[in-house]
């Protein structure tokens, strides 16, 4: 079957500001596909016209076989989205958010209890259905604004950064979300610069940078893309990497290093990400300290 996402030469400008730049995608129906890249690389951005909040400046989309041009309503109804910043309202509980939902999403009044119920049944959130939103820890607050984008049985959830600023114990508890919400079928497009989210929920993943996309791949595939073995050492300039195809070679190098402080291991997604999306932020931090 098609892919439920195809997405090519996608550009978005603000202005002269090129923030989405040509980018190609393709998202298989029923996996759980991670978009990853630094602050400011588009994740947000492509979200906006995967999910037709914006139009794109160029490029074409399709989604579930519709294009995403002319009448929307009804690729819309294909789509949940849980944005970035949370769009609840605070002060009313989640049932009432859930109803607001409802109402936009032009779901029969007859409906809506029942929906509401199976929803938060299967998001473990029934306990909470009449707690104002304010009163919610983080993760929970997720979990509502995923109930909400749920509640008119889309094909695909995206998510943008589901987990960001939460505690350990609230991630997992999503990321277990995330997979039985998979299992039952709803594709996944979620954003992250975690790489352990990457690694732990992704079937497959493609990493932007600076509004391009750098590699697309499983994330073992992203690895031996990048070379398998990975050799980290002191070098001259500070902390240094290389890449090896096979085992054997880094093993070479690195026992020519002669070095205390190097070491030889297998490559990790974060390895592939911050070759790709450049570290930056280390070299900006060594010239600060003057080291
Ligand atoms: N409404 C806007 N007007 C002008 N520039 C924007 C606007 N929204 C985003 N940008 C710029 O476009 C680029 C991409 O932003 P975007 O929000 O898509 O990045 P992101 O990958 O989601 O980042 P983050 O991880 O911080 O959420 C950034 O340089 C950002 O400053
Ligand atoms: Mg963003």
């Amino acid at each position: 079957m098609a892919d439920i996402i195809e997405a090519r030469g996608l550009t978005v400008k603000y202005g002269d500001k090129t923030a989405v730049d040509g980018i190609d995608l393709r998202v298989h129906r029923g996996e759980i596909f991670g978009f990853l890249g630094p602050n400011g690389a588009g994740k947000t951005t492509t979200v906006k016209v995967l999910t037709t909040i914006r139009r794109p400046t160029a490029g074409n989309i399709v989604l579930d076989g519709r294009p995403l041009t002319g009448n929307l309503s009804a690729v819309r109804s294909e789509i949940g989205l849980v944005q970035q910043h949370i769009v609840l309202d605070k002060d009313i509980s989640v049932r009432e958010n859930l109803y607001c939902h409802a109402m936009l999403h032009k779901i029969p009044r007859s409906e809506i209890k029942q929906r509401t119920d199976d929803i938060c049944a299967a998001v473990e959130l029934t306990p909470y259905l009449d707690s104002l939103v304010n009163n919610l820890s983080g993760g929970w607050k997720r979990k509502a604004a995923i109930a909400c984008a749920l509640l008119h049985k889309p094909k695909v959830l995206f998510l943008d950064e589901p987990t960001a600023g939460l505690d350990t114990q609230s991630r997992h508890m999503l990321w277990e979300l995330i997979r039985v919400l998979n299992r039952r079928g709803t594709t996944i497009f979620l954003t992250t610069h975690y790489m352990d989210e990457a690694e732990s929920l992704c079937d497959r993943v493609s990493v932007i940078s600076k509004g391009k996309i750098a590699d697309t791949g499983t994330p073992r595939e992203l690895c031996e893309h990048l070379g398998r073995t990975a050799v980290e050492y002191d070098g001259p300039n500070g902390r240094e990497y290389r890449y090896f195809r096979h085992w054997d070679e880094g093993k070479a190098f690195y026992e020519s290093l002669g070095s205390e402080n190097a070491v030889l291991r297998g490559t990790h997604l974060e390895d592939v990400y911050l070759e790709e999306t450049g570290r930056e932020n280390a070299a900006l931090l060594k010239k600060v300290l003057r080291i």
